[in-house]
This record gives structure tokens, sequence and C-alpha cells, in this order.
């Protein structure tokens, strides 16, 4: 893939990776991504920023050679997760002088991961500086940026922020800066619901940094360059503050009495002018419904039992629900059962990371009658009730 040139002595050296769909085996990449690499030739010293992932270094390696890099000085890791460091022992090899330039948290990742020899490392605290000649690096350590060794570099000359994940998105684009936003916001939304949002009440003070630092160009580690960044800046506000008048509803039905309640649920929040988000679980992509957590005020988990506990797709779904940590405000549960069961509390408690207040849920046995669809309608007057009362009907 090309070299491009981000400004003078200022160059992406990473890699596209248009055709990967799955991340940590989990995620789903609908759009690839890319891995961000940055090349800084100072008059005195040269930094590479970041490395790729290791299925990717024959480009970087092809991309340093094309710029005739002879050596590097410093290789500088914001981020121990081997999308970005993967390729730092190869590098090592080529250019053996090199030394990594990380933070004592990532230093030690680096160690246990990569088995980055000791020596090799040159280990920088909070705010410090190092010099390329007529370019000076600053370092920010920012933990939970996505893990606990994550930090910022700072090229203070050129005013270019290098916050790894943050403000990243998983997006294969041959544009180096954002062109056409729409397509960013969405991929870069996905990529907060699934990667920052478990984080978003730590970041908030990073967004609140990065606004006092005030970059002209903001250089993560996925996705296109934001050389508007009060784009991606109100974005993260919004996305971590936010909430709307809005349900999400995920279910699983096996023989449709649970899908005939969410029917009838779906119905009657629409006639309230709730936004709903239906999710069938069993073909849903997880990065939808991360996304739609982003937003929503209410969850409502709708599963049949099977054996004495909710459906597994259920169980799947709520553990993820929970891991991600929306600032979702209610949950609530419905379903159908054939003879009893315990899914109400196997699900309750497993939201014990949410701080939602939980409405009454709905279990029934066998298919919905009419006295059932009346409890399906005052579940959605109990929401409404309650979105009213956070103002955001
Ligand atoms: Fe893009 Fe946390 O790695």
């Amino acid at each position: 893939m090309a070299v491009r040139q981000i400004k003078n002595d200022i160059f992406y050296v990473g890699a596209i990776d248009w055709d990967r769909r799955l991340f940590d085996e989990l995620i789903p990449l609908p759009d690839g991504t890319s891995y961000n690499s940055y090349l800084i030739k100072g008059s005195e010293k040269i930094a590479l920023i970041d490395t790729v992932d290791p299925t990717k270094e024959n480009e970087l390696i092809k991309n340093l050679k094309d710029l005739n890099v002879s050596n590097i000085d410093y290789i500088v890791c914001n981020h121990a997760e081997q999308d970005h460091s993967g390729a730092i022992p190869k590098i090592l090899e080529l250019f053996s002088e090199a030394k990594v330039v990380t933070n004592q948290k990532c230093r030690e990742q680096l160690m246990e991961l990569l088995l980055v020899p000791e020596d090799k490392f040159i280990t920088i605290k909070d705010e410090d500086t190092l010099s390329l000649g007529n370019k000076t690096l600053q370092f920010f350590i920012t933990p939970w940026t996505h893990w606990p060794e994550t930090m910022f570099t700072y090229l203070k000359e050129d005013n270019i922020l290098f916050p790894c994940d943050f403000f990243g998105s998983h997006l294969a684009t041959s544009d180096l800066f954002v062109r056409d936003r729409e397509k960013v916001y969405f991929s870069a939304k996905r990529y907060y619901a699934e990667i920052m949002m478990p984080f978003r009440n730590v970041n908030s003070k990073y967004i609140r940094k990065v606004k006092e630092i005030g970059p002209a160009i903001i250089a993560a580690s996925h996705g296109p360059l934001y050389d508007k960044p009060d784009f991606i800046l109100n974005a993260y506000e919004e996305w971590s503050s936010t909430i709307k008048n809005e349900v999400i509803i995920v279910y699983v039905s096996m023989h449709n009495s649970t899908l005939k309640m969410v029917e009838f649920l779906t119905e009657s929040l629409m006639k309230k002018n709730i936004t709903v988000k239906v999710f069938k679980l069993t073909n849903s992509d997880i990065g939808e419904i991360a996304m739609a957590l982003v937003d929503a005020a209410t969850i409502v988990i709708a599963t049949p039992t099977v054996l004495t506990g909710a459906h597994p797709a259920a169980v799947y779904a709520t553990f993820l629900v929970n891991a991600l940590k929306p600032k979702l405000k209610f949950a609530s549960i419905v379903g159908s059962y054939g003879w009893g069961g315990k899914m109400i509390e196997q699900l309750t408690g497993m939201l014990s990371n949410l701080k939602v207040e939980l409405i009454e849920p709905v279990l029934i046995k066998g298919y919905p009658k009419e006295k059932d669809f009346t409890l399906l309608s005052n579940l959605a007057n109990e929401i409404e009730r309650k979105h009213k009362e956070l103002n955001i009907s």
C-alpha cells in the first residue's frame, strides 16, 4: 500500500485491511479496518509511532523501504494490543539500534506478550518529552483508552495528536483524511460502542484533555485521520452523555410465543412515538446492537425458557450488554415458558454492571392471551412514563 505524506517529514506508513471481517474472534468488521502507523523524520532522530498487526508487517516494511528509511531511533508504542504492537519484534530485528519508547505498564505488557527484551526500552512518564531535533514528541498517559497501559503521543510543532485506539474507526478506506463524514461517523460510533463505551466515565476526562491540547489533526490508529477534530470530539461527547427516547429489544423465540410478545410490545411503544430498535439475536450483528446501546434509555430482553433458564442466545446477549456498560436507565424482561423456570432471576443477576431500574417483567405461560397483552400494554405505559420523567420523550 502506498505511503502517504501527512505534512513535511510526517508519513502514513500503516496498512489497510480490506478483507478482515472479525476482530478478537468476536467483533464483526463489516467495513474492514486499518492499522495506522506513522513515521516522523526529525532533523536528528526518526520515530515510528505504533506499528501494525503482524499479518500486515510486510506492508509496513515495504513502506519504510519506499521512504528509504535506513535507521529508526524510536518506536513509540501507545498501546500493547497486537494490532498496533505486533510488528515491533520484526522492526527491532530490522532496525537493531531502535528503542521502544513507552510507559512502564506498556513496557511490562510488551515484555509479556511479545517477549521484547528489557534492554530495548526507554520508559517515559506522563507529560515527558522526547526531542527528534526540530520536532518534539510529548506523551500523555491515558489509562483505559482501551487497556490500562494506553497513552497518547503529541507532536508539538505540527500540532498532531496520535491517540491510538481513542477516536478510531474500523473502516478500510483509501481516504487519508475523513472525506465521507456520514460513513466515518457510523464506523466511529460502532467502534466507540464496542471498544470505548465500557470506559466512558473515565474517558470523559480525556476528551477534555484533547480539547485543551487543541490538535489540528487527530491521527488515530484505525480509520482515516481527522483534519477537523471537532467532528469526532463532538461525537464522543454526544455518545458519552446523551440519552434518547429509544428502546432496544433483543429477542430470541423458538415457537413464536416470545416473538408475538415482541411484536405487540414494539407496536405499543411505536404508538407512543418511542423509537424502537429490534434485534433478533440469532442473526444480528453484535456491533449493531452495541451501537443501539449508545443511545437507548431502555433495554427489553425477550426470551423463552430453555430447560429452566433463558435461551443461551439471550444469556450471551445479556452478558455482552453488561460488559459494555451502556448508559441505559431502565431494563425489563419478557418471555414465555412451558413449565416454569428462573430466567428473570438469572438475567437480572447478570446485569450487575448497569445502573438500571428494573421495570416489572412480563413472564407468561405458552402463547400470549388477552390478559398477557394487557401486561405488555402496562409495560409500554410504564416505559413511556419513565422516559417522560427523564425529559427525553
Ligand atoms: Fe486497536 Fe486496542 O487495539
